[in-house]
């Protein structure tokens, strides 16, 4: 049940209204850049990060994100919102919540939203920065109509990080078990990143029960943030997305799934298999939903902290990933298939007779664009090195960016030509293994945005995602084979309509 005692926050409805002002001020310059996507969820402006409060209500897919309204890089967030009846179509709704009080006053921070018997709420971090020290709390706010939230008046629900926590503690996950509520925030300490957990009956009382799990190694995290937590088969998974030190300077990088079981009892997580969820460089922070056909959906954030964005020159940045879906494979570790809902944005279908590609050969495709949905298959061997060179330049050199499979390796990597953030984030990200299937086929499905490319190997066991700034006239598609003899089969090429 929603508490009664709801904030009156004179200046929520009066903040809100000046943000949506701002961002609608800037959402005509946006609209003139070349790179602006045509089939991925993005803010009409200014900066944008992490997908929030994800969740499948009353028939309707809700995706609230990490917005700042007020320019195209970061500060004090806020809630935007959007619904959905197909995943693929976005309808954008006013902004959720602006940071009003004073326990929020540096952002509204990423969390999570669950239907408390019918009331739609949402859990979620406020930010705090006073002389330079953070102070994170979890808050909730709530809906009657699914638009408007209000705060409650007993903000913050959490006010302090308990003994195994830091400052850092934020991104609050909230699922059910049982008849109770648990919540997973993101924290660290002593050099590991961690997830603490709570329990409570309604929601508003909460009680630490400890450390859920924690980092093994310094690569896996200093600090975990935005856990999320979901069940798939009879697996329980905890998925986290790390910081991590290089040097002095702490980085963010690829989102990391642990597979395993919740105990309950204890309220510690026992991982037994962990891999990434996105093996690309512009992916982070993602959230599941499970909607009404049991389906587990992901979505993540389409970019990267400290990333060169060139899209900021028009007045806005970050977009959010196709939704996927989470399964478990057969060798047991998670797969991420596109949501088949994405198969309605084709159009203009160019089917390929299947052919043989010598060793050297090159082949360019009679079918090229900046919204494209390509898929093929191919058999894959130890001489295997194969190519797929997209948005190359009209003299046909120069690719934007370039798919290759590797059977010595068998690695998948995506090459893309100009600036990335800091460090070389060729060394860890971009390429993973990827293996043939049994009978040595490969399939790779690739689907590419005007500033964008997801590639997805073998129906979802490994994904690359990278954003990719082209030149608006680099259009060309073509095939490259430096291994041996190949025979490509199932090669389908679709042009994919506009969802704005
Ligand atoms: C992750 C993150 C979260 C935080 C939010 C702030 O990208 O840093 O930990 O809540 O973004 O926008």
């Amino acid at each position: 049940m929603g508490k009664d005692s709801i904030a009156f926050d004179a200046h929520h409805e009066a903040r809100i209204e000046k943000a949506m002002q701002a961002v609608s001020e800037a959402s005509m310059a946006a609209a003139a850049d070349p790179h602006r996507l045509s089939y991925h969820f993005m803010a009409p402006a200014a900066w944008m990060n992490d997908p929030n409060g994800l969740i499948y209500f009353k028939g309707e897919y809700h995706l609230f994100y990490q917005i700042h309204p007020y320019s195209a890089g970061n500060g004090p967030k806020h809630w935007g919102h959007a619904k959905s009846a197909d995943l693929v179509n976005w309808e954008h709704l006013p902004i959720a919540l602006a940071p009003t009080l004073e326990y929020e006053a540096n952002g509204c921070f990423s969390g999570s939203a669950v239907d408390d018997h019918g009331v739609f709420t949402l859990i979620y971090t406020g930010n705090a920065v006073k002389d330079k020290r953070k102070k994170q709390v979890q808050c909730v706010a709530t809906s009657d109509d699914g638009i408007t939230f209000r705060k409650y008046a007993g903000n913050p629900i959490i006010g302090e990080f308990p003994e195994e926590g830091s400052a850092d503690f934020r991104d609050p996950k909230v699922w059910r078990h049982r008849d109770q509520w648990y919540m997973a925030v993101g924290s660290g300490k002593n050099g590991k990143g961690n997830a603490l957990l709570y329990r409570s009956g309604d929601l508003y009382d909460w009680t630490y029960i400890g450390k859920m799990a924690e980092s093994r190694t310094p690569e896996e995290g200093v600090v975990w943030n935005c856990p999320d937590f979901f069940r798939v088969g009879d697996k329980d998974v905890l998925m986290v997305s790390p910081a991590v030190w290089e040097g002095n300077k702490q980085f963010v990088r690829k989102t990391l799934y642990y597979i395993g079981r919740m105990d309950y009892e204890t309220g510690i997580f026992h991982p037994e298999t962990a891999g990434d969820v996105d093996s690309g460089w512009d992916f982070y922070a993602p959230q599941t939903l499970v909607d009404s056909q049991g389906r587990i959906i992901l979505i993540g954030w389409m970019d990267m902290w400290f990333n060169p964005m060139p899209t900021q020159a028009y007045g806005w940045a970050g977009a959010m990933t196709l939704p996927r879906e989470v399964f478990l494979t057969s060798g047991g570790k998670l797969g991420f298939r596109p949501a088949r809902e994405l198969e309605q944005l084709r159009h203009g279908e160019t089917r390929f007779a299947p052919f043989r590609m010598e060793q050297g050969e090159a082949k360019k495709l009679a079918a090229e664009g900046d919204a494209l949905e390509l898929s093929l298959s191919f058999h894959a061997h130890e001489a295997t090195r194969f190519s797929i060179r997209l948005r190359e330049s009209v003299d046909g050199g120069h690719p934007a960016a370039t798919v290759t499979f590797d059977g010595r390796a068998n690695e998948l990597s995506v090459q893309v030509a100009g600036a990335t953030g800091p460090g070389d984030p060729s060394i860890w990200a971009d390429r993973c293994e990827l293996r043939p299937a049994a009978d040595g086929t490969m399939r790779l499905r690739l689907f590419l945005d005007r500033s964008s490319l997801e590639a997805f190997g073998n129906d979802g066991e490994a994904v690359i995602t990278r954003r990719v700034y082209p030149e608006t006239d680099s259009l060309g598609v073509s095939l490259h084979n430096a291994g041996a003899p190949l025979h490509v089969g199932d090669l389908l090429v679709w042009k994919l309509r506009s969802i704005w």
